[in-house]
């Protein structure tokens, strides 16, 4: 089969899909902005840029979670690919560049469909092509959306074939465990009984091991969180000196969760969209947190979300889980 170089969804129209895309992100920034405690969606750190500097921060010494989680693949493929069975249909929400999903899809038994969904439709063109020309056999169909929001879901055409969802990367980490299990829920509508979830989650680990996966001695990290005072300069005429703010990331005991933060270091006033806002010196936005999870507590989460957990592999650090959940 020819390779295909199209996107399914509003990546499709690709100035539709721009315009949708930036309204929601003035929106979400604005009044993130405004808030007491400042945020931002961390989403919006993935733009072409932040995509490839997430690819570098997989690659560090430091980030030790892409690293052991491909470990796990690797040792467990056959079984892992024996779980989802044949001619199933696999689809990745924030599949980014697909790394992970390729080595399964070539151990699977001869999948029916692959859809990749992403925020950011020119990482996943680049995954669909490099795909496609692996598994020429194989219906790769790539969706731009939100996968919190049910625009993406309704792209995909209905199937009879056994629907896998892969949800790799500890992006669920990525949502307080509240809204976790609301999203794992919005995932469960969309299976059927017997269809099945294959989650990667971080694991729960000692602060030093944590904190330098997202403060690494390289910057990288650094470079990816102030990408986003740049995207916000360059697409709301923002005028953030991402000189006059720093890096953070600490881990919170009590919420399980690394929090990274980007902190003024000066009084001043920035500019976006026309809008002013005060930063105190020490100021902080938030724009990302990335909660652990212990065993008993994902399992705990995947059962109230619909799902019935039967299956883990781990390290031999027990650093990272990847669990196989059936839906209830
Ligand atoms: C942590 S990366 C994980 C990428 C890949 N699944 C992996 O395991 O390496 C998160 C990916 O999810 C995408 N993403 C984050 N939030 C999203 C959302 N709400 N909707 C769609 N994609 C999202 C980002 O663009 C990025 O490619």
């Amino acid at each position: 089969m020819a390779v295909q170089a199209s996107i399914k969804g509003r990546g499709g129209d690709h100035s539709a899909f721009q315009n949708d895309h930036r309204e929601a992100f003035q929106a979400d920034v604005l009044a993130g902005l405004s808030g007491k405690q400042k945020t931002l969606p961390c989403k919006y750190l993935y733009d072409e840029a932040g995509s490839k500097l997430f690819e570098a921060i997989c690659e560090l010494e430091d980030y030790y979670l892409t690293r052991t989680e491909a470990d796990i693949f690797h040792s467990n493929l056959d079984s892992m690919a024996a779980l989802l069975g044949p001619s199933a249909v696999l689809v990745e929400p924030g599949a980014g560049n697909c790394e992970k999903a390729e080595p399964l899809l070539t151990a699977m038994d001869t999948p029916h469909a692959f859809y990749p969904l992403d925020i950011s439709p020119e990482i996943l063109l680049n995954a669909q092509q490099r795909i496609q020309a692996r598994l020429p056999d194989l219906t790769v169909t790539p969706v731009v959306g939100d996968f919190t929001c049910a625009q993406p879901w309704g792209e995909i055409p209905p199937s009879s074939h056994r629907k896998v969802i892969f949800f790799p990367g500890s992006t669920i980490g990525n949502f307080s465990p509240d809204k976790a299990s609301t999203l794992l829920a919005q995932f469960r509508s969309y299976l059927s009984t017997g269809d099945g979830l294959l989650i990667g989650v971080d694991l729960v680990k000692d602060s030093v091991v944590l904190e330098r996966a997202y403060a690494d001695s390289d910057h990288v990290t650094e470079r990816f969180n102030k990408n986003l005072l740049s995207r916000i300069n360059s697409e709301l005429d923002g005028n953030f000196d991402t000189e006059a703010f720093a890096h953070r990331a600490f881990y919170h005991p009590h919420r399980q969760r690394v929090e990274m933060h980007l902190v003024s270091l000066c009084d001043q006033k920035v500019q976006v969209a026309g809008q002013t806002f005060d930063f105190e010196e020490g100021e902080t936005i938030h724009t990302e947190n990335s909660h652990k999870y212990t065993r008993a507590g994902l399992e705990a989460l995947l059962r109230e979300s619909g799902f019935n957990p039967t299956q883990f592999w781990t390290d031999n650090k027990q650093h990272y889980a990847i669990y196989y959940a059936e839906t209830l």
